[in-house]
């Protein structure tokens, strides 16, 4: 086994889309669906009821992705989770997910807080245990409910973001599965990108919603975004033109242009998501690759890179071959 192998995906989305001209509406914002979409590509997104928790999202898309893979709960010996909206500060979302499963051998199960990088970092971390021979099945998961930490009275920020899971069942395999990672970190960039605040027993600590500098997020995201896949792709010793799919973190429609411009990467290999999920932090990559390998158009054997970027600052990338 040299292989750590993505062997099935699943992803959950509650209820039906927001429309931008709903959210306006009954969010009473001052905004306006020509401006999110113009700004953003955003059109939609889905928001969970209040008593819905990132657990059960990823309960729906760990069933999806355990049956694409064949698997049962049963076999699964490893999962991490990738949330900034656990259930509770503890026990993790990945040990309430685990009990969820009925999963009762034991095995590991955390979660990893890399915000929208989250799931490039869980990711890397399960193929190596994968790779050594600890792990035999692995459950990967990016589960957010982002609606919690927005402000709704701040439209620079509450327009963005939207609710989701995604998962994939990650086994050693012979054949080539994940070929490179590269993971990354500078948190003196902390303050561009936070929820400096919490909540605890249900009262606000602190500010507990999402402040961002949207510009310096931007510029700072397709910079890092295009270092990032070209370090994976020189890692793998392949070329960027032998790469089938980009799948970026999905934030912004113009920062997936841009950095697939950098890239050199045409806007038809780029996976887009946005306009129909918003941003759902560690959940848009896992949520994009399940939805395109549904569709039939990522296919077996395709190349995929999977770039994440977000608070910390974090960003990362994943290179495999589905
Ligand atoms: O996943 C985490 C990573 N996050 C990101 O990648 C987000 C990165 N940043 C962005 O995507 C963009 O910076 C935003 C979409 C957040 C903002 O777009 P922008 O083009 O940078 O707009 P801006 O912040 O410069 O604001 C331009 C104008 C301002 O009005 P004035 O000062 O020019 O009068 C804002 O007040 O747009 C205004 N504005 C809005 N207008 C209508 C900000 N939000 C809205 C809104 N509706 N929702």
């Amino acid at each position: 086994m040299t292989y750590a192998k993505i062997t099935g995906t699943g992803s959950c989305l509650p209820g039906q889309p927001v429309s931008n001209t709903r959210l306006i509406a009954e969010r009473g914002l001052d905004s306006s669906d020509e401006w999110i979409i113009e700004r953003t590509g955003i059109k939609a997104r889905h928001l969970a009821e209040p008593s819905v928790c990132s657990s059960d999202l990823a309960l729906v898309a760990c069933q999806k992705a355990l049956e694409a893979a064949g698997r049962t709960p049963g076999d699964v010996d490893l999962i991490i989770v990738a949330t900034s909206t656990p259930d509770y500060i503890f026990p993790s979302t990945a040990a309430l997910l685990q009990a969820k499963l009925g999963i009762d051998n034991g095995s590991p199960a955390f979660d990893v807080q890399a915000v929208c990088t989250g799931f490039a970092y869980a990711i890397s971390i399960a193929e190596k245990f994968v790779r050594s021979g600890s792990t035999r099945c692995a459950l990967v998961v990016g589960a957010e409910v982002f609606s919690r930490i927005l402000d709704w009275s701040d439209r620079g920020t509450c327009v963005l973001f939207g609710d989701g899971a995604g998962a994939v069942v990650l086994e050693g395999s012979d054949e080539p599965g994940i070929l490179a990672t590269a993971l990354h970190a500078d948190g003196s960039h902390h303050g561009i990108l936070s929820v400096p605040g919490q909540i605890c027993g249900g009262q606000p600590t602190g500010d507990p919603f999402l402040r961002m500098d949207g510009q310096a997020v931007f510029k700072y995201a397709v910079r890092v975004l295009a270092e990032v896949g070209r370090e994976v792709v020189t890692a793998a010793g392949i070329t960027v033109e032998q790469v089938d799919w980009l799948i970026p973190h999905q934030a912004n429609i113009r920062i997936i242009q841009s950095t697939g411009k950098k890239l050199g990467i045409p806007a038809e290999k780029c996976i887009v998501t946005v306009d129909h999920h918003g941003n759902t932090s560690a959940a848009s990559i896992p949520l994009a690759l399940d939805e395109s390998v549904r569709s039939g158009q990522i296919r077996g054997g395709d190349t995929v890179l999977l770039e994440g970027v977000g608070g910390g600052f974090t960003w990362g990338a994943v290179l495999l071959k589905l």
